[in-house]
Parts: structure tokens; C-alpha cells; sequence
């Protein structure tokens, strides 16, 4: 394949210092950037396919005036897009020969035992000190649990590395100069955006349309937490890859009163975070997208765009309602997300199209929902044969919005969904009125249960209609036997989800495992 010329070298902060690299490929990953070209092997590859965070890294950048900081895996990250940006590995952060908090914590609660995962560990420590340590905010076990859950250790065991994270804030400060920073990320932030011509990573919206005309044939990326796959599984390359992650407008999550709009470069991390405030009852699910790593490089965006049938986002995002937004220099459309997809990892969009937004509706909020007469009684409701109307209980919003959305997984943390199922449903007066479901792990796309929608919608909120609505859904789909599940466990899982819609929706609880709780250290 022929590689463009080459223009400028990459340019980002670490040590205080610009690093300048040239001749640097478009599909070289950062991993490879700091073990080969920079003699850098403190960071180390275990996976490389973002699983196991051995080669996670850090890094800054402007967001409102302030550093910003993310921990990422390196591994699947092109080395390209780190330019403008501040670096830090595990070299980088002790200093005058003082270890840093995050290293000194593991030391004293005996946190590394071959040390193979402890570089990576460290990193997402010294993410977590930066993030909440320095803005004095407490690490409880739950947070501690979360933020290292993109982190696998094989031999300690993660009792002593969730101590070493309660226990960072107790160690002497280390402050980065942020000031001194921002203006070096200022600095290296003026070159214009195109790293070398085999790379194209836009400012602008324009200029992405623009770039996306112009080589229809560039592998798109926003985030590359799946392309990246590519690159160190199927060892592609390639010869110009378009970056959306720069371009300024997809960066931001618009609020409006009836939708967000979420530009394609935001960050998984910071989509659900926009998601979940919406709809609390969300946070479990999101904790287990991936580990936060893996949310702090890929994109919603880049999540939706790449269609596979077992992402995450889509079930969800098809029982939210949601729409995307295609642009191209010709124009924009608006679309169902369901509609984007016509086959396995295939869609509508153009050779010169990006996804450019996903909007979600917002939930409605709560209203008073007068009955009609002697409607809603009890005694009306044993005549009519519906099961008393249940609190439904918490967690499941203030709205007429009954949402709940289901991971199963061989690992709790950190792993791909065998099937996903999202259910949203409206039940008014005992009835539902109204059913918009997503599943994900059943199809070769992301798709609706119509049929089970159909079941559904209009029939009185009771265990015989959940009944019907399992066996529709059972057969509504032909799930496949991968090494994930079989056909027929995925089938049986289905419809075992639905059932335990209807359970909750009776007010049991715990029946699942986000209901399990860490506890304290001691
Ligand atoms: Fe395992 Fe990167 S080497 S996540
Ligand atoms: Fe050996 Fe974690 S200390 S893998």
C-alpha cells in the first residue's frame, strides 16, 4: 500500500519537556512509539487488545482551561493521537528519586507480586490521584473497584491493590504544575492538526467533511479502541487513517430539552456519564462497559459507527429512542440508530458520510396521571385480572419511563456482552402502553424486538402476558454459538431477562449481581 509523505513529526509534553518523533506510521500504536522508537519497556504488553491494562498511560489535555486527565491503554491507541497532548508512563512519575503516591501506596500495601500488571496498576492510580486524590476527593472501595476495573492482576489478588488506592491520599502531596503545563499544551496545540499526511486528524468539522470527501478510502477511527484490534490482532496497516477526535463541534454533549445531542469524539466515559445523570439507574451498566481505560479512548461514536452486534451501547440506545446524525459536505440525514445497520458490521453511510451526532431523548418527566373513576382501585384490578400495581420501587426513575437494561457477561468486569437487552416500557393504569426494546449478542446488527414490542404493548402489566412476551421473544431472534455462548443458552438467557424485568418491576430485589456490594476497607 503506498504511505503518503510524510509532513511533520508527532509532538506531545513528557517530562516537562516536547517530545518531537517523525516517520512515525499511521497505524504505529503508542505502545510500540514507547518500547521501540523511545526504548521505553517500563510499560508493557500483556494482551494487546485492551483487556488487561498492563500498557495503560496517562494523558493530559486542555479541557476548559484545566488539564484533563485519562487513563488509556497504549496498546490500542495510534500513536498519532496523542499529538498535542501530555504523556506520562510509568517512568514518568516519581520524582528526586521519591517514589509518587502511586507507586509508594503499592509498595507499602504489597500490591505487586511479579510486577507484570503493576506498571499498568500504577497508571490507573495515578489517573485516579489526579482525578480525585488532588481535587480532595475521598477513593472509596466502590470508586476504587470501578476505575481499576480495566486493570487484571493474575497473582497479588485485588485486596492489597484497592488498599493502595484508599491509601494514596495519606502520603506526602505531589502537585504537577499545571499552569506551566497548560501553556506547553498551548504551545504544542498551535501546529495545525495534521500530523503527517498518512494521518489526518481535523479541528473542524469542515475540515473533517471535507478530509472525508477528499480520501474516502482512510480508515475512520474515534478512539480506535476496536481498530486498534486490527492493527495488533490482524496486523493491518494502514495507509491513511481520518481521526475524528479532534474536531472541536463533536466534542461537545449539547442539552436540550427534549435530547442530548452527543458528538461522535466523546469519550465512552463521558457519554455515560451525560447518560447516567439522565437516568441514574444506568451507573452499574456503564461501570461495565469495558474498563474505564477502554471508555477513556473509545467514543460513543465510534461504538455506534462500528455496528458490531455485541457493542454495548446499541440495545440501549435503541430502547432509549435514539437517533444518529450522518454528515457529509453534502448535506446532513437524521435516522433511527436501529436503521443505520443492513448487516453484519455493514450500514447506510456513504463512502464521503461520518456519524457526526447521537441524539437521546431525554425521560419525560413525571406527571400526575389523573385515573378515570373507580379506575387504578384495587378491587377494579383483581376484577379486570391485573396484578396489583406494583411500587415498582427504586431505582427505576421518576418518570412514566421504566427502563432497565441487562449485561450478560462470563466476567462481571471488563468483558463483552454473550447477549444485552435493554427494556423500556411504559405502564400506565396497570397496562403498558408503551415498549421500546434494544438487543445486542442475537443478530448480525444490534437490533429492536418488534415483535416482542408488539406483544407487549397494549396488554395488561401481568406474569401471563410476560409469559407471551418470552416466548415471542425467544423465537423473535436466531442468536448464533460463538466462544462467547451458545444459540441456545442466548435464547434461554433472553426471555430468563425478561422474566426478571417483571420480578423487579414486583419489587424483588437483588436477584443480580450489581445488587452486591463492596465493602470498606477495614
Ligand atoms: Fe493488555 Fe494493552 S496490553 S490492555
Ligand atoms: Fe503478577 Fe499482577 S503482580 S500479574
Amino acid at each position: 500500500m503506498a504511505v503518503p509523505p510524510l509532513s511533520r513529526p508527532i509532538r506531545f509534553i513528557r517530562r516537562g519537556e516536547v517530545v518531537s518523533v517523525s516517520n512515525v506510521p499511521p497505524s504505529r500504536t503508542l505502545l510500540e512509539l514507547l518500547r521501540e522508537d523511545l526504548a521505553c519497556t517500563g510499560t508493557k504488553e500483556g494482551c494487546g487488545e485492551g483487556d488487561c491494562g498492563a500498557c495503560t498511560v496517562v494523558l493530559g489535555e486542555t479541557d476548559g482551561g484545566q488539564v484533563r486527565y485519562r487513563a488509556i491503554n497504549s496498546c490500542i491507541r495510534l500513536a498519532h493521537s496523542i499529538d498535542g497532548m501530555a504523556l506520562w508512563t510509568v517512568e514518568d512519575i516519581a520524582h528526586e528519586g521519591a517514589l509518587h503516591p502511586a507507586q509508594q501506596a503499592m509498595v507499602d500495601q504489597h500490591g505487586s507480586q511479579c510486577g507484570f500488571c503493576t506498571p499498568g496498576f500504577v497508571m490507573s492510580l495515578f489517573g485516579m490521584y489526579q482525578n480525585h486524590v488532588c481535587k480532595g476527593e475521598p477513593i472509596s472501595r466502590e470508586l476504587a473497584q470501578e476505575e481499576l476495573s480495566g486493570n487484571l492482576c493474575r497473582c497479588t489478588g485485588y485486596r492489597p491493590i484497592l488498599n493502595a488506592a484508599q491509601a494514596m491520599a495519606a502520603l506526602p502531596p505531589v502537585k504537577i504544575n499545571e499552569t506551566a503545563l497548560l501553556r506547553q499544551l498551548q504551545t504544542v496545540r498551535a501546529e495545525p492538526g495534521v500530523t503527517e499526511a498518512g494521518y489526518l486528524a481535523p479541528r473542524t468539522l469542515a475540515g473533517l467533511l471535507q478530509a472525508r470527501a477528499n480520501h474516502p478510502e482512510a480508515q475512520l477511527v474515534a478512539g480506535c479502541t476496536d481498530v486498534g484490534l486490527w492493527v495488533t490482532k490482524l496486523h493491518m496497516e494502514f495507509g491513511r487513517v481520518l481521526d475524528v477526535t479532534q474536531v472541536q463541534e463533536l466534542r461537545r454533549i449539547e442539552q436540550y430539552p427534549q435530547h442530548i445531542a452527543i458528538g461522535a469524539a466523546v469519550t465512552l466515559a463521558d457519554a455515560y456519564a451525560a447518560l447516567v445523570k439522565d437516568r441514574p439507574q444506568l451507573h452499574n451498566f456503564a461501570a461495565r462497559f469495558a474498563g474505564l481505560p477502554v471508555r477513556n479512548s473509545g467514543t460513543l461514536g465510534g461504538n455506534v459507527a462500528n455496528g458490531s452486534p455485541i457493542g454495548d451501547s446499541m440495545p440501549l440506545l435503541i430502547a432509549l429512542g435514539a437517533n444518529v446524525v450522518l454528515m457529509s459536505v453534502r448535506g446532513h440525514r437524521e435516522m433511527p440508530l436501529e436503521k443505520l445497520y443492513t448487516g453484519y458490521r455493514k450500514n447506510v453511510m456513504a463512502a464521503d458520510e461520518v456519524l457526526a451526532w447521537v441524539k437521546v431523548p431525554r425521560p419525560q418527566s413525571p406527571h400526575p396521571n389523573p385515573l378515570p373513576e373507580g379506575e387504578g382501585t384495587e378491587e377494579k384490578d383483581k376484577k379486570d385480572g391485573i396484578a396489583p400495581s406494583p411500587p415498582w420501587g427504586e431505582g427505576w426513575g421518576e418518570g412514566p419511563e421504566r427502563l432497565r437494561v441487562y449485561k450478560i457477561s462470563k466476567r462481571y468486569d471488563d468483558d463483552i456482552s454473550a447477549v444485552c437487552l435493554a427494556i423500556n416500557l411504559q405502564v400506565e393504569n396497570g397496562k403498558v402502553i408503551a415498549a421500546s426494546i434494544g438487543a445486542g449478542g442475537v443478530a448480525a446488527t444490534p437490533v429492536r424486538a418488534v415483535k416482542t414490542e408488539a406483544a407487549l404493548t397494549g396488554q395488561p402489566w401481568t406474569q401471563a402476558t410476560v409469559r407471551q412476551a418470552i416466548a415471542t421473544l425467544r423465537a423473535e431472534f436466531s442468536p448464533i454459538s460463538d466462544m462467547r455462548a451458545s444459540a441456545a443458552y442466548r435464547s434461554e438467557v433472553l426471555g430468563n431477562l425478561l422474566q426478571r424485568y417483571w420480578l423487579e418491576s414486583q419489587g424483588l430485589q437483588q436477584i443480580n449481581l450489581a445488587s452486591f456490594r463492596l465493602e470498606e476497607a477495614a
